[in-house]
């Protein structure tokens, strides 16, 4: 692909493939479920409730992380019903969730909701394990802390020991894993930097959410390291009109890597990351044959409701 963008001039473009972790069409939320899954077992829960948008990923992999540990998962998604299920919302039912609309948009508002079910459900004798949008704690980016550690190992492997990192930064408990898990892999000889591609927030919200959750984090592991927002890179000027707003660079990110690589993204998020990688490609940032790795995170399954913007052209 990275031909198709600079020619014979093209940096070595690497895939990161978190689209294949293996959770119900993968995704990057797995990583965080994987710690999250584990904290609620060793509590004693026997429910998962957490939230995002219709569309969310990270609904629909907590949804699979409970029917493969036998939780029951409840999923209280922002909005409104939006009707026949499809994509995400689709998959969340054939895996048995049970899927609640909240009614209104706001997070604070739909967590009140969450914590209110919560406390029904121990009334009831039983035990809710509450996950926060996108699992963006620091419990769940311990997740991506280590899958840092396991993609500095791939790298060195094939002669790798430094590279500019891209990944779609929504919540911001990846890129807060990756950004620790990036300082503790430099003591083991990689060097890598990330760049988190905004599909939302300003750059600024999600490098001080990243340190905060990268700190937490650090806490729990007991590491010495902190991490400052000034150290994080966060690129916002990739989102478009909004959260979940197809762009046309993320529509020419998409075809490309589909048509040249036979690889899938996502309009939401991989795809708006990847455009912002290409971008900075024609911008001559990297040189010709220089390593730059694209974290790929998932969320293929939101491709199937955005079928016009690829078939109105
Ligand atoms: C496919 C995909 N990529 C990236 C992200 C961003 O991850 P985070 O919310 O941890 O920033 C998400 C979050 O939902 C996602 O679903």
């Amino acid at each position: 692909m990275a031909r198709a963008i600079a020619g014979d001039r093209a940096p070595r473009l690497y895939l990161k493939r978190d689209d294949l972790t293996g959770l119900a069409t993968g995704g990057n939320k797995t990583r965080k479920l994987e710690y999250l899954v584990a904290d609620a077992i060793r509590q004693g829960c026997d429910t998962l409730i957490t939230t995002g948008a219709a569309q969310s990923n990270h609904a629909r992999q907590t949804a699979a992380a409970g029917a493969r540990y036998g939780l029951k998962v409840i999923l209280v998604l922002e909005g409104h019903d939006p009707g026949e299920p499809q994509g995400n919302h689709l998959l969340d039912v054939i895996l048995g969730a049970e899927v609640r609309f909240a009614g209104v948009e706001d997070d604070e508002a739909v967590w009140e909701q969450i914590v209110a079910l919560g406390d029904e459900l121990a009334r009831q004798g039983h035990r809710a394990y509450l996950i926060p949008v996108g699992g963006s704690v620091p419990v769940g980016a311990l997740g991506y802390a280590t899958a840092v550690l396991e993609l500095a190992e791939q790298a060195k492997a094939i002669g790798i020991r430094k590279a500019d990192i891209y990944i779609a930064s929504g919540s911001a408990g990846t890129q807060g894993g990756v950004e620790l898990g990036l300082r503790l892999a430099r003591r083991q000889g990689f060097d890598g930097h990330c760049y988190g591609v905004s599909v939302s927030h300003r750059s600024r919200e999600i490098a001080e959410e990243s340190a905060r959750i990268a700190n937490g984090t650090a806490e729990l592991i007991g590491s010495d390291l902190r991490l400052s927002p000034d150290e994080i890179d966060v690129l916002d000027q990739y989102v478009g009109p909004g959260y979940a707003v197809a762009t046309p660079g993320g529509v020419e990110a998409i075809e490309l890597l589909a048509r040249s690589e036979g690889v899938l993204l996502d309009p939401v998020y991989t795809g708006k990351a990847m455009a912002g990688l290409i971008d900075q490609i024609r911008q001559g940032r990297y040189g010709p044959g220089e390593p730059v790795i694209f974290w790929h995170t998932g969320g293929v399954p939101a491709l199937f409701v955005y079928a016009e913007e690829f078939t109105r052209k």
